[in-house]
């Protein structure tokens, strides 16, 4: 039996280049069949659907992932060093805005070189994210591009101000963000306006939206969401998964207590013990031990029954735009209300075969075009559509299908 050879024997006496480049090969075809592929399109026949076909090219485009980050958690780290490494710190205008109870929250606007009366887009950061995330610049920056002005609205205690009451924000509660719509709109009359919100933030704009039914097709001509967690359930028992998963949920974990942690030193008179919350490791036993607490939910099941978005989608009346990853971290595609959408005339369901969390990284170098990401040339493509007279848009608008 000593003649036989076992497979090393062989990889010894073929040349190293053949070997690579048989791998080479392989992968490649797994990369064009698995990974490069045309977006599904949830969205009943409609108007909305026909201008989104009309005016949004990039739908009819396949999602070329980056050739050698493609895997889920690579695109969702990747793309968040890539892009905070890349995109240099924008110089916003700050506006404090008080709110009724005694608490606050930043505004940062940007509008160099736009008109005044120009239509306005407010945005919703993640979780943790401020004005300075590197998701929320790739986008302000294509606003600004197209001459849209744009409002960050930083959640409480978020982009460098601090906590004036003990109360923060979630994602079931719509207060804060009603208070900045009412802001923004009181200081611009007769300017339209339109928001975009990203994972967390598009949870809370969800809701709102869904809350204020078609009240809110007054206040704003389109909506925009990205990576939202649509099944909160589904979502925070996918990103319990050891190990990668896990470890992306603490480190949102550890950003969750670093927040409140200062709040004490600050002489305020706050509810609860830090040195227990600090003990949390997840985003559920943070909710478990401070948010359910703070905004008065029975428990965690109670919280997350009121924040979930995926049984929502028919109270939403405003056209809205929804981009996901099938392979989010966050949100498992079964989790997604894909059916929902397919059945809603204003509301589009764009799912990319791969993209993670808010990454969605694409080309071979994706270094040297982060602000031609996927995500910002969607957001571009739609929002300038919505604005362009030509387009017709708020007269499809007005005679709702
Ligand atoms: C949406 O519904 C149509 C039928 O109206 C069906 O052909 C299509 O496959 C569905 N798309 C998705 C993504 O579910
Ligand atoms: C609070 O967090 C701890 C970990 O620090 C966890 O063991 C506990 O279950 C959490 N509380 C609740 C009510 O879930």
């Amino acid at each position: 039996m000593e003649w036989m050879l076992t497979p090393l024997d062989i990889l010894s006496v073929v040349p190293r280049w053949y070997v690579g480049a048989c791998f080479g090969t392989v992968f490649f075809i797994y990369y064009l069949r698995d990974a490069v592929k045309l977006p599904t399109i949830a969205c009943a026949p409609g108007k909305f659907r026909q201008f989104l076909e009309d005016n949004v090219p990039i739908l009819k485009e396949k999602f070329w992932p980056t050739l050698w980050c493609f895997e889920s958690r690579a695109q969702t780290v990747l793309a968040s060093l890539l892009r905070s490494q890349l995109l240099p710190e924008i110089l916003y205008r700050r506006e404090i805005l008080r709110l009724s109870d005694g608490g606050q929250v930043a505004l940062d606007w940007l509008e160099d070189g736009c008109a005044p009366k120009s239509p306005i887009v407010i945005i919703l950061p993640g979780l943790t994210g401020a004005s300075q995330a590197d998701y929320v610049k790739t986008l302000v920056r294509a606003a600004n591009k197209l001459g849209l002005r744009v409002v960050v609205f930083n959640n409480r205690g978020l982009g460098g101000i601090s906590l004036k009451t003990p109360r923060t924000y979630c994602a079931a509660n719509c207060e804060d963000l009603s208070a900045v719509i009412h802001h923004v709109q009181t200081l611009n009359p007769n300017v339209p306006l339109a928001a975009t919100g990203i994972s967390m933030g598009g949870l809370i704009l969800g809701n709102y939206l869904a809350a204020e039914e078609l009240a809110a097709r007054k206040k704003f001509a389109a909506a925009m969401v990205i990576s939202v967690p649509w099944n909160v359930f589904k979502g925070s028992e996918s990103i319990e998964k050891p190990f990668l998963n896990l470890m992306l949920n603490r480190h949102l974990c550890e950003g969750l207590c670093k927040l409140i942690e200062g709040a004490e030193e600050l002489g305020i008179d706050v509810p609860w013990d830090m040195n227990e919350i600090r003990k949390s490791r997840t985003i559920r036993e943070f909710d478990a031990n401070f948010t359910v607490k703070q905004f008065g939910f029975k428990d965690v099941f109670d919280y997350y029954s009121q924040a979930t978005l995926h049984n929502k989608l028919h109270k939403i009346a405003v056209p809205l735009l929804c981009l996901n990853a099938a392979d989010d971290p966050f949100q498992p595609l079964d989790a997604i209300p894909v059916e929902a959408a397919n059945n809603s005339k204003n509301i589009a369901m764009v799912i990319t075969a791969r993209g993670g969390h808010i990454g969605f990284l694409e080309g071979i170098m994706p270094a040297y075009q982060t602000e031609t990401q996927y995500m910002s040339r969607l957001f571009s493509q739609y929002f300038s559509a919505v604005f362009r007279e030509e387009t017709g848009f708020f007269n499809l608008l007005d005679k709702a299908d």
